[in-house]
C-alpha cells in the first residue's frame, strides 16, 4: 500500500539513516472530521554524511500544512511534500537542528485502520509496522529511536479520556469545553510503538507492586458499558507480570500500564510502550458469551503483549526483517507462561496442531520464505505463522539445546547487552554463545532457509546381539524460494521404552552427539548404535515435538499401538495416537475412499477409546486424544491431487466408526464431565468441558440423532457448552429444524453483542458442504455484515477461505470466484486484511486437476484487476509462481 510501485525491499541493502533523531515532541488536536498533528524534531547529521544530502521523511496519503526549520518558515523551494515523501533540502550541515512539522489528516475516512482511526468514535492508532507514517511526516523505521513528549487536546465530552506513551504529565481544561493531557515517555522507542486513544471509555483498574517495590496502576478501558467483561484480562495481566519477574527477571517499568479495548482492528493487539491497543476480542469475557478456548486465546494475547515489554519494546528490531527477533521470541515466552499456568503437555499439543495445520502449509506451498525473510515487497504480509510460530520453535530448539539454565544465562546476557538497542538475530545468537560457549552455527541455518525439513529415521534391531541400531537423515527440498539448503541443528529429543513403560538407560555405544535425552542431528545423516537393551525398546522420537520437521518414521503399528499406552512422555502417547489416525485415515483417502466405511481398524480405535477413559488421564489430554486430525491438515499430509470431499468423507466415518464402538465410554463421560452450576474458567474445568464436549460430538455421530445436541444446546449454562451444541446441530444437521431453530434462538439472544455474533457468522459459514456458499453469500446480505470490520469479515470471507474445504475449494470453482469479487471489494477499504484472506489460495496446487484450473484461471484473473493494493497484488503474485 506504501509504494505504488511496489519495489523489493532487501536485507543486503540495510544501512543505517542519515540522520539521527534526538527527540520527539507532538501535539495532536482531534476535531471532528478532523485532526492536526504538530511535531517538532531535534535532527543531527549522521558523521560522515555529506553536507548535500537531503533530509527525507516517510509519509503516507499526508497533507503537509506547516514546515520550520530552526524557527523560520521554509520557502516553497526548499523542500518536496509528497504524499509518500518529505524531501528537505538544505538542512544544517553540523548542528542539530528544529523541524516543526505540521499535518492535517481525516481519522473518519481511515478504513485502513493503520495510522490514526476512528473505531466507534473512539479515536485510536496502530502503527505497527508502518502506519506512523500515516500520522506524520517521520523517519518510520524501527531504528530510529527517541524519547517522545506528547500533549493530545480533544472534546472534554467526547473524549474525557486521554491516553498516549509512558507516564502522565500535565492535564487540563482548555476553551471551548476541550481538555488536554499531556504524556511522557522516558524510553527511547520506533514509531512503530507510538499510540494513542482517546475517547469516552469505561476503566477498571487494579494497583500493581513490582518485585523491587515499584507502584504500578494497572488499567484496563473498554467501550462504554462493558468494563464489566474485562477482569479476566486484568486477572491475566497480573499473572503474566508476576511470571515474567519469576521466569525472567524482567520487571515493569513505567508508572502505569494501560490496555485499550477496539472494536475495529486489523490484529490481535498490539504492544504500544505503556499503551497496548487490543482487538476487544482478546479483552473481553464472561460465561455466557466466550468460550474456554476465548478465555485461553485472551490470556495468551494479553501475556504476549506484556511480554513484548521486554522483547521488543526494551530491544526492538533494527529493521523488519528482524521481526522474529521480537515476535518468535515472545511467542515462545506466551507459550511458557500458558504452559506453566495450564497443562504443559496439552498446551505443547495444541502449539503443535496450530503449527501444522498453518505453519507448515505456508512453509511448503508458494508463500514459504525463511523465518528471517531477505526480501519482501510488503511487510505487512511477514506478519505470518513463520515469522511467529516457526520462529518461536527456533528460540524452544535453543532452550532444548541448551537446556532450562544456559538458556536462562544467555537470556540475560541478551537484556543487559543490548537494553536500548535495536538489534538482530546475530546479536541474539551473540549471547547464548557467549554465556554458555555453545556452538549454534548450525541452529543459526534455521533463520535463513524456508521450508520444512523432513526428518527420516530408521530402526534396525538385532535380537540375537542385543542391539539396536538407529539411523537419522535430514533432508529438505529445494523450495520455490529457491534457498540454500544447509543441514540444521535438529535436536531431537528421545527415550527408549521399555516393555513395563520405562525409559531405558539411553547412552549411545556409537555415533553422534547425544546429551541427556536429546539427539543432537547437526549432519545430513548419523547413526546411534545402543546395546545391553535386555529386549527390543520402543522407540519414541522427536519428544514433545522438539524440533519443527516432518517425521518420516515407518514405525510398526504393534510399536506406536505401545507407545500410545506406555510412552513416559504424554505428549508422544498423543503423537502416536495422532499418526496412527493420521496414516489410517491418509491410506483410505490415498484409495479413494474407497474404504471409507470403515478407515480405521479396530485396533486403533480401541486405542483412542482406552485414553479417552483412561481416568489416571486429565480430562484435556484425553479430548486431545479423541480429536482427529483436521481434514486441512490430511490435505496436506496428502500433499498432491486432494479431493476435499473424499477427505471428509473418510473423516466422517471415522468419526462415526468411533462413536459406534465407543457409545459406552462416551456415555458414561458425558454423564461424568457434565459442567458442574458455578462456572469457572480455569484449565481443569476446561477441560472436563471439552471431554464432554467431545464425547457429544461422537455420540451424536453414532446415532445420528441430534437430539442430545438439541437438549444441551437448550439447557447450557455457559458459552462453551452452548456453542458446542450448536456445532454439532449446525454442522452436522444443518437443514434439520432443530438447528434452524437453534441458530434463529442463538442470534436472538446475542443480537447486540458483535463478538458473540462473529460465532453466529464464522459457524454458517463453515457448514462442512459445497452449498455453504449459497449460505456465505447470503450471509454477506445480513445488515449485521460490514467489510469495514475485520472480525466480521474474518468470520465471514475468512473462515470460509481458510476453513470451509468443500464450499471454497468447489470443484466448479463457484467458491473461488465469490472470494476473489469480494477481495476486490475489501482490497479499496483495507487491503491489509484483503491480502491476509487472499492467503487461503495458497495450496491451491495440492488440490485435484480440476480446481486447480478453476483456482489458476482465478487467480490470474484477480491479480490483473486494475488498482489492487501493494499488499493483495504480493499475495497473489507469490501464490502462482
Ligand atoms: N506486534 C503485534 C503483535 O504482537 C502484531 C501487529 C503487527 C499488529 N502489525 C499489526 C497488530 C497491525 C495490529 C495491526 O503481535
Ligand atoms: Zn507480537
Amino acid at each position: 500500500m506504501r509504494s505504488e510501485d511496489g519495489q523489493t525491499i532487501r536485507l543486503e541493502d540495510y544501512r543505517p539513516t542519515d540522520f539521527i533523531l534526538h527527540s520527539m515532541d507532538m501535539t495532536v488536536r482531534l476535531f471532528e472530521g478532523s485532526a492536526e498533528i504538530d511535531t517538532r524534531l531535534v535532527l543531527e547529521r549522521r558523521d560522515g554524511v555529506a553536507e548535500d544530502v537531503p533530509l527525507v521523511l516517510d509519509g503516507d496519503e499526508l497533507t503537509l500544512t506547516g514546515l520550520v526549520l530552526d524557527g523560520t518558515a521554509l520557502a516553497a523551494d526548499a523542500y518536496e511534500a509528497a504524499p509518500e515523501r518529505l524531501t528537505v533540502r538544505s538542512v544544517p550541515a553540523r548542528d542539530r537542528f528544529l523541524l516543526d512539522i505540521a499535518t492535517r489528516i481525516v481519522p473518519e475516512d481511515n478504513t485502513k485502520l493503520m495510522g490514526l482511526y476512528r473505531s466507534n468514535g473512539i479515536w485510536c492508532t496502530q502503527c505497527e509496522a508502518e502506519g506512523f507514517r500515516r500520522i506524520t511526516y517521520f523517519l518510520d523505521r524501527p531504528d530510529v529511536l527517541a524519547p517522545y513528549k506528547v500533549r493530545i487536546e480533544a472534546d472534554k465530552a467526547a473524549a474525557p479520556v486521554l491516553l498516549s506513551n509512558g507516564n502522565p504529565a500535565e492535564s487540563g481544561d482548555l476553551p471551548d469545553g476541550r481538555h488536554f493531557a499531556v504524556w511522557d515517555d522516558p524510553f527511547n522507542k520506533p514509531a512503530y510503538l507510538f499510540a494513542l486513544v482517546a475517547g469516552d471509555l469505561d476503566s477498571i483498574r487494579e494497583p500493581f507492586t513490582t518485585a523491587s517495590g515499584r507502584q504500578v496502576d494497572l488499567v484496563v478501558h473498554t467501550e462504554k458499558g462493558r468494563a464489566g467483561q474485562a477482569g479476566y484480562a486484568m486477572d491475566a495481566l497480573r499473572r503474566s507480570m508476576v511470571w515474567d519477574e519469576r521466569r525472567f527477571g524482567r520487571e515493569y517499568d513505567l508508572d502505569v500500564f494501560n490496555i485499550v479495548a477496539i472494536a475495529d482492528f486489523n490484529m490481535g493487539a498490539m504492544e504500544n510502550k505503556g499503551l497496548n491497543v487490543f482487538n476487544h476480542k482478546y479483552v473481553l469475557l464472561d460465561p455466557q458469551t466466550a468460550t474456554d478456548g476465548d478465555y485461553a486465546g485472551v490470556e495468551t494475547v494479553i501475556a504476549h503483549e506484556y511480554f513484548h515489554n521486554w522483547t521488543g519494546n526494551r530491544i526492538t528490531c533494527r529493521d523488519w526483517f528482524q521481526l522474529c527477533l521480537k515476535e518468535g521470541l515472545t511467542v515462545y515466552r506466551d507459550q511458557e507462561f500458558s504452559a506453566d499456568e495450564r497443562s504443559a503437555t496439552v498446551q505443547r499439543i495444541g502449539e503443535v496442531r496450530k503449527l501444522k495445520a498453518h505453519q507448515f502449509p505456508e512453509d511448503q506451498g508458494p508463500l514459504q520464505h525463511p523465518v528471517r525473510p531477505t526480501e519482501y515487497r510488503e511487510i505487512n504480509n511477514f506478519y505470518t505463522a513463520t515469522v511467529y510460530d516457526k520462529g518461536a520453535e527456533i528460540v524452544r530448539m535453543i532452550a532444548t539445546i541448551l537446556g532450562q539454565d544456559g538458556f536462562r544465562q544467555g537470556m540475560d546476557l541478551y537484556f543487559e547487552r543490548h537494553d536500548g538497542d535495536a538489534a538482530t538475530i546475530e546479536d541474539f545468537l551473540a549471547c547464548f554463545e557467549a554465556a554458555t560457549r555453545a556452538e549454534l552455527s548450525h541452529l543459526a541455518v534455521w533463520y535463513n532457509q524456508a521450508g520444512t525439513p523432513t526428518l527420516s529415521v530408521r530402526e534396525e534391531y538385532d535380537a540375537a546381539a542385543d542391539r539396536l541400531t538407529v539411523t537419522l537423515r535430514q533432508s529438505l527440498a529445494r523450495g520455490a524460494a529457491g534457498t540454500r539448503t544447509d543441514p540444521v541443528h535438529i535436536p531431537v529429543r528421545f527415550g527408549l521404552v521399555g516393555s513395563n513403560g520405562q525409559d531405558k538407560e539411553a547412552t549411545p555405544t556409537h555415533g553422534a552427539d547425544v546429551e541427556g535425552d536429546v539427539i543432537h542431528l547437526t549432519e545430513a545423516e548419523e547413526v546411534l548404535v545402543f546395546e545391553n537393551l535386555g529386549e527390543k525398546p520402543y522407540l519414541s522420537v522427536l519428544r514433545d515435538f522438539s524440533a519443527p520437521v516432518n517425521l518420516d518414521f515407518p514405525q510398526s503399528e504393534a510399536d506406536r499401538l505401545a507407545l500410545a499406552r506406555l510412552d513416559p512422555n504424554l505428549f508422544n502417547r498423543w503423537s502416536a495416537l495422532n499418526d496412527l489416525t493420521g496414516e489410517a485415515l491418509l491410506r483410505a483417502c490415498r484409495e479413494g475412499g474407497a474404504t471409507a466405511a470403515a478407515p480405521l481398524p479396530p485396533e486403533i480405535v480401541d486405542a483412542v477409546l482406552a485414553t479417552a477413559a483412561d481416568a489416571a488421564l486429565e480430562p484435556a489430554f484425553r479430548a486431545q486424544a479423541l480429536a482427529l486430525p483436521a481434514e486441512p491438515d490430511i490435505a496436506r499430509m496428502l500433499g498432491r491431487d486432494v479431493d476435499p470431499q473424499i477427505v471428509h468423507e473418510v473423516v466422517q466415518a471415522a468419526r462415526k466408526a468411533i462413536g459406534t464402538r465407543g457409545v459406552q465410554v462416551f456415555e458414561r463421560l458425558a454423564a461424568e464431565m457434565a459442567t458442574p452450576k458455578a462456572f469457572s474458567p480455569d484449565a481443569e474445568s476446561a477441560g472436563r468441558r471439552s471431554l464432554a464436549n467431545a464425547a457429544l460430538a461422537y455420540l451424536t455421530a453414532a446415532t445420528g440423532d441430534p437430539a442430545a445436541a438439541e437438549a444441551q444446546y437448550a439447557s447450557a449454562s455457559n458459552m462453551t457448552d452452548r456453542l458446542a451444541a450448536l456445532a454439532i446441530l449446525v454442522h452436522r444437521f444443518p437443514d434439520a429444524p432443530a438447528s434452524q431453530e437453534a441458530l434463529a434462538d442463538f442470534y436472538q439472544r446475542f443480537e447486540t453483542d458483535e463478538l458473540v455474533l462473529d460465532k453466529w457468522f464464522a459457524l454458517q459459514a463453515t457448514i462442512p458442504r459445497v452449498e455453504a456458499l449459497d449460505t456465505a453469500i447470503t450471509l454477506t446480505g445480513h445488515p449485521k455484515f460490514s467489510l469495514r470490520n475485520p472480525n466480521r469479515v474474518r468470520a465471514v470471507l475468512g473462515t470460509f477461505a481458510a476453513a470451509n474445504q468443500l464450499a471454497f475449494h468447489r470443484q466448479d470453482g463457484a467458491g473461488y470466484r465469490w472470494i476473489a469479487g469480494k477481495l476486490v471489494e475489501l482490497d479499496r477499504l483495507n487491503p491489509q486484511i484483503a491480502a491476509r484472506i487472499a492467503t487461503a489460495f495458497r495450496s491451491w496446487r495440492s488440490f485435484d486437476e480440476a480446481r486447480r484450473d478453476q483456482a489458476e484461471t482465478t487467480l490470474r484473473q484477480l491479480v490483473e484487476t486494475q488498482g489492487l493494493s501493494t499488499d493483495l497484488r504480493d499475495i497473489l503474485g507469490r501464490s502462482l509462481k
